[in-house]
């Protein structure tokens, strides 16, 4: 019989969309081992392919959902596609306040607020950001020195690397608002836009 976060998983992800392939592609271009996912929510679908992932969100059902450790790691044990030793965490806070923990070489950001922006002492440098413009991180991060624009994921789950230039451009050759990103939380309507972003910590 499945379990109960297991079957909370799968609905969740029948509702999102598969993500295991976006997770993959990335993990595989920048041998990625280890990660860290602020916001998660209870989107497991990187520890099928990365055996390190530390998940973080201070939402209660979020909190609940990662008090069945136990099953999720059955569940990754059976599903992961690696041949490491899975290794699962959860911080249950706010990623705007202290954690500690060992520098990762991928950050997740998904739908989740200014993650890359909070987030990025746990990056290494060199380390990989991954983040979409739902909530404006990929705007802040292109505004950011910190970070170098290196690709994008596009709807085919393919990582570009090539005419970036056509990116972050606004109508009238405008500049990116970085006080309007923040006020609004949310992406600007770019000429062209990518599915996913892909950054390096320099
Ligand atoms: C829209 S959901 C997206 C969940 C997941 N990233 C996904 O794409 O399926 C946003 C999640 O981010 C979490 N979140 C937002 N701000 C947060 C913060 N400052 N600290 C921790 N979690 C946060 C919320 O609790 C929520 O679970």
């Amino acid at each position: 019989m499945k379990s109960k976060a297991t079957d909370t998983y799968q609905e969740y992800a029948r509702k999102i969309g598969d993500r295991k392939v976006l997770y993959e592609v990335v993990t595989k271009k920048f041998n990625i081992q280890v990660a860290l996912y602020p916001g998660s929510h209870i989107d497991i679908a990187p520890s099928i392919v990365i055996p390190t992932v530390t998940y973080m969100d201070n939402f209660k059902g979020a909190i609940r959902f990662f008090n069945d450790i136990d099953e999720i790691e059955e569940y990754i044990e059976q599903n992961k596609e690696y041949l490491d030793k899975s290794e699962i965490s959860f911080l249950g806070q706010d990623y705007t306040t202290p954690f500690d923990i060992k520098e990762v070489d991928l950050i997740i950001s998904q739908y989740a607020g200014f993650v890359g922006q909070a987030t990025k002492q746990a990056l290494k440098t060199g380390g990989i950001l991954l983040c979409n413009d739902s909530h404006g991180d990929a705007s802040l991060a292109k505004l950011d020195e910190d970070y170098e624009f290196i690709g994008i994921v596009n709807s085919q789950k393919e990582i570009e690397t090539e005419h970036l230039e056509d990116y972050f451009v606004l109508p009238k050759e405008k500049s990116i608002d970085r006080k309007l990103v923040e006020q609004k939380m949310k992406g600007l309507k770019y000429k062209k836009n990518a599915e996913n972003y892909l950054f390096r910590k320099v």
